[in-house]
């Protein structure tokens, strides 16, 4: 390892994010496994906590703790290469409180105020009604000002340092968009498919398009720390995935204008871009598993190694076979809004949190000096959060295409086709099953927790009384 807390102002700030990312986890968590527990028992907790809210609360908090999370990333891996702290200390330190506050009170309106009518006050106060970005403007100001922040601190650290490395600049190029775009979460325009036009480009430009690169850079980070990849073979890999997640992600927005109202040829345009997006995701992976057989699987830290492979390979198939399978307009027409998205959705989004997991083993070597190989508990929360999800994405899938089938291809997209789709055996054994591995999902988020928690220390403990520690090698 070649930075060991050498710049230990940024590095406490990219832990607070990071805890707090692990919390927001634990709240993204507890609202899925209740809205899944809701698939069984459709009156469980209603009308105390409907399904309703429990699914904002559940994707809205997911968006934020993805954002906090790739904050605590880049707060953690860019000021090595930049050769100091970054600038904005005292600022980030200030939002982060604001933002955490902004989340409670969010959270607290959403769970207070459910239902009343829709005013340009509510919007302002209660809830802006776009799906992910549900939180309201004020709420939204906020986040944008958290997100100007950081900016601030990549690029003007930049500026500082005059060390602008080729990751640097794909990292800053990269942010541009993804400030941009938040701002389409304000504007509220009442033809439904002019807001869906802008909406989607929030959704699919971010994801696919802006967190793709971010998860590229930070797997190039990784690499170089973990496995001492030279730098001219990461750049070369980046360079290369930026310019596919372009070429294919742009016009692959189109995948999403099918059926709300948007010109024909985007059947076309969209069908054909999009069926290419999974070939820079592709490409990540060839890199990782290059990287690793060329360095015979030495690396400094295993936990962050098993994590950054699981984002590769989870993003690839998550993201892109999982994608791939429902993006044709052809397929699309039955698949469109099933569960079966639901499972692409999970999975890929999984892909993108695994990568800030590996980050977070990464800075936990550092900070704590520790022991990370000794011990098997990150083995366990590894296990049980990557099986839990498969388990979880499979049942969607198997649920998702009892829908496609029933209620699309034979029903017709009737009302009554969609009830007794609703109620056919792999529908409901589907959404059991995906119970069941929420719990094995569970069990994984609390064993990683208490991993991340007592890593160090526990180890320590154990060392102390003579029990097996060895040392990281470096
Ligand atoms: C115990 C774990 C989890 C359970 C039980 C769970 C359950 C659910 C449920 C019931 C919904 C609502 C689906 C609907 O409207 O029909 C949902 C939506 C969603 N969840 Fe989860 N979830 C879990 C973890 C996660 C994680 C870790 C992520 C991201 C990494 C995630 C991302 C999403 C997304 C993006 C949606 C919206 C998908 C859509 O509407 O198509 N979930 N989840
Ligand atoms: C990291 C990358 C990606 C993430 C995080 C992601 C996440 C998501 C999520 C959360 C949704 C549900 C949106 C909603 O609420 O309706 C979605 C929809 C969709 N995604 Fe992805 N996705 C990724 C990459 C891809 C790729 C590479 C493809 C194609 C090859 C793809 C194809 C689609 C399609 C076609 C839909 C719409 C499904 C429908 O019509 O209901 N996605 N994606
Ligand atoms: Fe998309």
């Amino acid at each position: 390892m070649q930075e060991r807390l050498s710049f230990p102002e940024s590095q406490s700030l990219a832990l607070k994010y990071f805890t707090v990312s692990v919390v927001l986890f634990g709240i993204v968590v507890v609202a899925g496994l209740l809205a899944a527990i809701d698939y069984v028992h459709p009156q469980f907790l209603y009308p105390a906590l409907p399904f309703s809210i429990l699914k904002i609360l559940h994707i809205d908090v997911l968006i934020i703790w993805i954002l906090m999370a790739f904050m605590g990333a880049l707060f953690w891996l860019l000021p090595a290469e930049y050769g100091r702290e970054l600038v904005g200390l005292k600022l980030a330190n200030i939002i982060f409180w604001i933002f955490c506050a902004t989340v409670l009170v969010v959270a607290a309106i959403f769970v207070f105020v459910q239902v009343g009518p829709g005013t340009e006050k509510t919007l302002w106060l209660v809830n802006q009604g776009r799906k992910y970005v549900e939180e309201p403007r004020w709420a939204a100001i906020i986040v944008a000002i958290g997100v100007a922040v950081f900016v601030y601190n990549i690029v003007g650290t930049a500026i500082a340092s005059k060390r602008v490395t080729g990751v640097v600049w794909v990292v800053i190029l990269n942010l541009v968009p993804l400030f941009f775009l938040y701002l389409i979460a304000f504007p509220a325009p009442t033809n439904i498919s002019v807001d869906q036009f802008w909406w989607w480009w929030l959704v699919h430009f971010w994801v696919e398009a802006t967190w793709e690169v971010m998860i590229g850079s930070i797997v190039a980070l990784v690499l170089m720390r973990l496995m001492g990849t030279s730098r001219r073979i990461v750049e070369t890999w980046l360079y290369i995935e930026v310019a596919l997640v372009l070429a294919t992600g742009v016009l692959g927005i189109g995948h999403h204008y099918f059926w709300m109202g948007a010109p024909a040829y985007w059947l076309g345009i969209g069908g054909f871009f999009s069926a290419l997006e999974p070939l820079p995701l592709l490409g990540m992976v060839v890199h990782a598993v290059y990287d690793a057989g060329e360095h015979h699987m030495k690396m400094t830290n295993e936990p962050a190694f098993y994590w950054m492979m699981a984002e590769a390979f989870g993003n690839f198939i998550g993201a892109g076979i999982f994608g791939f399978m429902i993006t044709l307009p052809q397929i699309n027409l039955f698949a469109h809004g099933t569960q079966w998205t639901a499972s692409h959705g999970h999975f890929a989004m999984w892909g993108a949190y695994c990568g800030v997991i590996s980050v977070i083993y990464l800075a936990l070597q550092d900070h704590r000096r520790a022991a990370l190989f000794a011990g098997a508990t990150w083995k366990w929360g590894f296990a049980l959060l990557n099986g839990g999800m498969i388990g979880m994405v499979g049942s969607l899938m198997m649920a998702g295409m009892a829908q496609a089938f029933y209620e699309r291809a034979i029903g017709g997209s009737t009302f009554n086709a969609f009830v007794s789709a609703s109620s056919s055996p792999w529908f409901i054994e589907g959404l059991g099953m995906r119970l069941v591995f929420a719990i094995v999902f569970t069990a994984g988020y609390v064993v990683l927790a208490y991993d991340l928690l007592t890593i160090g220390k526990r180890v320590l403990e154990t060392s102390r009384a003579g029990g097996p520690a060895r040392a990281p090698a470096e």
